[in-house]
C-alpha cells in the first residue's frame, strides 16, 4: 500500500494554487467585476451561470448549485477520486505528492505495480490468440456465438480463451509476478499451475483502461461456471465494476448506469446497443461501487432476477443505495419476470422492451415503502408501528438532503405518526434548521440572522477564531440558534488552523455539516474587508445577548413550575439583577 497524503500537503496546495487559473486551463472565463464566470461545465446553459472567486477560492454555479474548492473542481470535473484529484492539482502546480510512508518504498511499489499491469495485458493478449486459433478456441468461439455474442462484441470486451492446460502462462511469463496477479495458483505441495483453464476469459478493465482481472467461464456445465481473480495489489472486488471502461468508451456520460449481475449480461446489452450496463463481480453492489458509478452518472438503476434470490439481492442492496443517495443522485430498482436475466430477456423482448421496462421500473422511494406495504398490515396498528420500527434506521443513513426530508415526511404519512413527536428527530435532521442558512427566511427583511452572519463570516475569514479565544467565553453553556454549528466551525479552526476558506470548506468534505459550510462559504455578506471585524463583533455580541435571554426564558418558566433548584435560582437572581 501506498501511504496516506498528509493533511499539511493538501492545505498548501489549496494556498499555493489559483483555482482561477486552474479552472481557466480547462473551461476559459471571464472577468467581471469581482468574478470570473464562464457557462457551467457541469450542466448545460445558454448564458453564464458559472462563477469563480479569487478571494475565496471558491466556484460556485447558480444554475445547477455545483460548488466546491479546487479539488472538488478537479474530482467534478475529471471525475476523478479524492486522491487522483490531488495528484493533478499537484501536477498543476508542480509539486510532487509526498506519501507519509517512506518515500522509496512507495516508489519501488510503483514500479511493481506497472510491472503486473503489462503482464494483464500481455495474458489477455495471449487468451485473445487463443481464441482465434486452434480446435479449441473454435469450440470457444462456437459457444459465444451460440449465446449471440458478435465478433464486434468480443473485441470491445476482449474476450479471450483460457487454453485447458495447466501451465500455459508460466512457459511464457514470468512465474512471480503470474502469482502475484492470481494468474498462477499454488497446491499443498507448493506447486503451480494455471488458475483458469480452459475457460472463456473476461478481461476486467479498470475506468483508465488496465487490466486489473479476469473473469472466466466455463462452456459446458461443470462447476464452478464462473472463476474471478482473487484479491491482488491490482484486484479489488469490492471497488472495481465490470464493463466500466468499455461504457465509458461508448459515452463518457451517460444518462444512467445499469447494474446487472453477469459478465454475460453486460455483454448481451451491449450487443443490443444498450452500453450502459456494468456488473458488480459475483457479490452485492457496496457503496464503493456506488460512489464510483455516480461520478458518471446522476441515475442508477439496480436489475435483479425476479426470483426470490433476486428479491432478497435487491433489499440486501437497499443499506449502501441509502448510504450514496446525496441531493441530485437517484436509484431505481428493476425487477426482472422470473426466470429471466438481463441477458435472456433482451433476447426475448427485444430493445425497445427493455428500455420500457428500464424506464417503467420503480424508484427507490416507491421500492422501499411499497416492500413494507406488501409484508406489513398498514390498516393494523401494529403494522405501522413495525413500518417505522423498521424504516427508520434505513432512512437515518440517507445524507442529508431534501430527499431525506421526503422519505420521512412518507413515512410519518404512512404510519399515521404525523402529529406525534416520536420521529421528530426527523426533523432536526433537515439541514439548514434552525439557522436557516442559505434560505432568507421571511423574517429576515433580507438582512441575515446574527448566527447566520457570525458563522458565515468565521467560515470566510477564519482569522476571526483568534479574536473569539482572546474574549474566554465558555460556550459550552450557551443555547442560542446555530450554536452547534458555531462551536463546530469555531473548533475546526483551533484544530485545523486553516489559512483560507477554501483549506476550511476541505476539512469539512464528507462530513454531515459539508453542504451548510460550503453555503456559507458561498454566502455574499456585503461586509467591505474593513468592516469584517467590527460586523463579527456585533454579530457575536447579539448572540449573547440572544442565549442570555433563551436561558432567562428557561429558569422563568422552570421557575413558575417551582423547580428550580439552588443553584439554578441563584443564576436566575443574578441575571435579573443584572439586568
Ligand atoms: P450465464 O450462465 O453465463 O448466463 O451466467 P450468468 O451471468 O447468467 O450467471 P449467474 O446469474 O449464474 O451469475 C451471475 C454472476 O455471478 C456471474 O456473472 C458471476 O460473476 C457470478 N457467479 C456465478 N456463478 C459463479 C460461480 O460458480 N463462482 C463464482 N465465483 N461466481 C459465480
Ligand atoms: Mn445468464
Amino acid at each position: 500500500m501506498s501511504g496516506r497524503i498528509p493533511r499539511d500537503f493538501i492545505d498548501e496546495l489549496l494556498v499555493r494554487v489559483d483555482i482561477v487559473d486552474l479552472i481557466d486551463s480547462h473551461v476559459p472565463l471571464k472577468k467581471t467585476g469581482n468574478n470570473f464566470v464562464a457557462r457551467c461545465p457541469f450542466h448545460v446553459e445558454k448564458s453564464p451561470s458559472f462563477s469563480v472567486s479569487r478571494k475565496k477560492q471558491f466556484f460556485h454555479c447558480f444554475g445547477c448549485g455545483a460548488s466546491g474548492n479546487a479539488i472538488s473542481f478537479l474530482m467534478d470535473f475529471g471525475h476523478l477520486d479524492f486522491v487522483e484529484a490531488i495528484e493533478d492539482l499537484a501536477g498543476f502546480v508542480g509539486m510532487g505528492v509526498p506519501r507519509e510512508s517512506i518515500e522509496y518504498q512507495s516508489g519501488q511499489k510503483k514500479e511493481d505495480l506497472n510491472g503486473l499491469y503489462r503482464l494483464m495485458e500481455q495474458v489477455a493478449t495471449f487468451y485473445v490468440e487463443r481464441l482465434r486459433t486452434g480446435d479449441a478456441g473454435k469450440k470457444a468461439v462456437e459457444y459465444l456465438k451460440a449465446r449471440g455474442v458478435s465478433g464486434n462484441c468480443a473485441n470491445d470486451f476482449m474476450i479471450g480463451y483460457a487454453p485447458d492446460e495447466w501451465q500455459a502462462l508460466s512457459a511464457r511469463f514470468d512465474p512471480k509476478l503470474l502469482l502475484e496477479t492470481g494468474l498462477l495458483a499454488s497446491n499443498d505441495a507448493g506447486q503451480t499451475y494455471d488458475r483458469f483453464r480452459g475457460r472463456i476469459m473476461f478481461p476486467i478493465r479498470d475506468k483508465r483502461a488496465r487490466i486489473v482481472g479476469f473473469g472466466g467461464r466455463v462452456l459446458d456445465d461443470s462447476v464452478p461456471k464462473y472463476l474471478n481473480s482473487p484479491e491482488t495489489p491490482l484486484f479489488h472486488k469490492g471497488k472495481e465494476v465490470y464493463g466500466l471502461y468499455e461504457l465509458l468508451e461508448k459515452n463518457a456520460k451517460p444518462q444512467r448506469i445499469l447494474i446487472v449481475e453477469g459478465y454475460m449480461d453486460v455483454i448481451a446489452l451491449a450487443q443490443f446497443g444498450i452500453h450502459y450496463a456494468v456488473a458488480a463481480l459475483g457479490t452485492a453492489a457496496s457503496q464503493a461501487h456506488l460512489d464510483l458509478l455516480f461520478r458518471f452518472t446522476s441515475e442508477l438503476v439496480f436489475c435483479f432476477d425476479g426470483d426470490r434470490a433476486g428479491r432478497e439481492a435487491a433489499w440486501r442492496a437497499m443499506e449502501s443505495a441509502f448510504s450514496s443517495l446525496k441531493d441530485g443522485r437517484q436509484i431505481r430498482i428493476m425487477l426482472l419476470p422470473p426466470q429471466h436475466d438481463p441477458d435472456s430477456l433482451v433476447r426475448e423482448e427485444g430493445v425497445d422492451g427493455f428500455v420500457g421496462r428500464i424506464q417503467s421500473s420503480e424508484t427507490l422511494s416507491e421500492y422501499f415503502f411499497g416492500h413494507f406495504s406488501s409484508e406489513l398490515n398498514l390498516s393494523e396498528m401494529e403494522g405501522r408501528a413495525q413500518l417505522v420500527i423498521k424504516a427508520k434506521p434505513y432512512l437515518e443513513k440517507l445524507p442529508e438532503s431534501v430527499f431525506k426530508e421526503m422519505m420521512f415526511a412518507r413515512l410519518k404519512e404512512l404510519s399515521g405518526l404525523g402529529r406525534l413527536d416520536v420521529l421528530d428527530n426527523a426533523a432536526t435532521l433537515v439541514p439548514n434548521q434552525g439557522v436557516g442558512i442559505g434560505r432568507k427566511r421571511p423574517q429576515d427583511n433580507g438582512r441575515l440572522s446574527s448566527a447566520r452572519m457570525a458563522i458565515a463570516l468565521l467560515v470566510q475569514n477564519p482569522r476571526l477564531a483568534e479574536l473569539v479565544e482572546q474574549w474566554e467565553i465558555d460556550w459550552s453553556e450557551l443555547v442560542f440558534p446555530g450554536a452547534a454549528l458555531f462551536k463546530n466551525v469555531l473548533q475546526m479552526i483551533i484544530d485545523k488552523n486553516p489559512v483560507n476558506v477554501a483549506v476550511l470548506v476541505e476539512c469539512y468534505r464528507d462530513s454531515a455539516d459539508e453542504k451548510s459550510i460550503k453555503a456559507l462559504a458561498l454566502l455574499e455578506t456585503l461586509i467591505p474587508d474593513n468592516g469584517v471585524e467590527a460586523e463579527f463583533c456585533d454579530a457575536v455580541n447579539r448572540l449573547l445577548i440572544q442565549a442570555r435571554e433563551i436561558n432567562l426564558a428557561r429558569l422563568l418558566d422552570k421557575e413558575k413550575g417551582g423547580g428550580l433548584d439552588a443553584q439554578e435560582k441563584q443564576l436566575l437572581l443574578k441575571m435579573l439583577t443584572a439586568k
